[in-house]
């Protein structure tokens, strides 16, 4: 098979963004909106989005930070108890809601105790048809928390048989596994965890611009998740979970976690399914199986990539991006 040397995909997306909110905002949105077609952005602000007036509030000054750029942004709540009324009313607003459990991760000290205890919620976000976005993760060994929340994975399907779910940026291969075993249970992958183990962040210096949650972990764990996303798995969108922190944060005693990828991700996708021969598998990832999962609708955007050099830039204002200064083999050529 002839090697391509360029790639159009068409309306790319990304199902987990974090935007921030003030000068970060403004900083990172426009990154994102360059040249993707439109991205699930996360509620997990201070405080977080919890009414609709605020989820309103956040779309306009997303929109008015990306302005000029075709990007839609698809907007979440933060998971509560909300009221049916409060979920109809919202219904046509959002994508998703996003379920932290509390504690977890940046800024979900006011998520959820007992998922359980929100069965009313539960069952009216199945009846409207709103995704269930979770950050699947125990308060267990750093290593182990995903593992030990494919259970409460598996009881939320089996009890809302008709509730999107979606597993956010799995690591594992049992998390992998799961995909299977319901039919309304998704996942979304980031670049990162397609690219690097915990070696990477720790087995050398350490290594703050690769610390995450979740973690990165072992080689077979990426092993798995690469296999699923190359053989075009239908069910797994491409989330970046690109989380910008500013260098004061990442280069500290108690490092904040997140990997800032936004900016290059497109390339360093095409890169790596190039390596692998998959090309033709990364339209699906990045595009039509998220349309197809979340029923989203973005405008038009087509984004060409060339088999053509580009160098990661070593920081977008106070934000250090994954493999700063490196050299990624694909570049953006044209974005129509
Ligand atoms: O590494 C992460 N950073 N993981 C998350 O789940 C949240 C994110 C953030 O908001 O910084
Ligand atoms: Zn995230």
């Amino acid at each position: 098979m002839n090697r391509l040397n360029e790639l159009n995909l068409d309306r790319p997306l990304d199902m987990h963004v974090h935007f921030r909110q003030g000068n970060m905002l403004q900083v990172v949105a426009p990154l994102t909106a360059e040249s993707f077609a439109g991205a699930i952005v996360m509620p997990n602000l201070v405080p977080p989005i919890r009414s609709l007036e605020a989820v309103q509030a956040y779309r306009e000054a997303i929109l008015k930070a990306t302005q000029g750029r075709n990007f839609t942004p698809f907007m979440t709540l933060f998971f509560w108890a909300y009221t049916d009324a409060e979920l109809e009313a919202a219904a046509d607003q959002i994508t998703a809601i996003k379920l932290y459990p509390a504690g977890v991760t940046t800024n979900s000290e006011e998520g959820i105790g007992d998922l359980f205890a929100a069965r009313t919620t539960l069952s009216a976000m199945e009846e409207l048809g709103i995704p269930l976005l979770i950050h699947g993760e125990t308060h267990g060994f750093v290593l182990d928390r995903e593992r030990e929340f494919l259970a409460t994975y598996d009881r939320l399907a089996r009890e809302f048989p008709r509730l999107k779910i979606v597993m956010e940026h799995i690591t594992t291969r049992e998390a992998v596994e799961l995909l299977d075993r319901h039919e309304h249970l998704y996942a979304t992958v980031t670049l990162h965890h397609l690219l690097i183990t915990l070696d990477d962040v720790a087995g050398g210096l350490l290594q703050p611009h690769l610390f995450c949650k979740p973690i990165a972990k072992r080689p077979e764990d990426r092993e798995a998740l690469l296999q699923a996303v190359l053989q075009g798995h239908p069910k797994i969108s491409f989330g970046s979970d690109s989380a910008p922190h500013p260098l004061s944060a990442k280069e500290c005693a108690g490092c904040a976690a997140g990997i800032f990828t936004a900016p290059h991700a497109l390339p360093m996708l095409a890169e790596l399914f190039d390596r692998h021969q998959a090309l033709d598998k990364l339209q699906g990832f990045v595009s039509d199986h998220p349309r197809a999962i979340y029923s989203v609708q973005p405008a038009p955007k087509t984004v060409r990539l060339s088999r053509t050099p580009s160098v990661i830039p070593p920081n977008y204002g106070e934000v250090i991006p994954f493999r700063a200064g490196q050299t990624c083999a694909w570049s953006i050529e044209d974005i129509q």
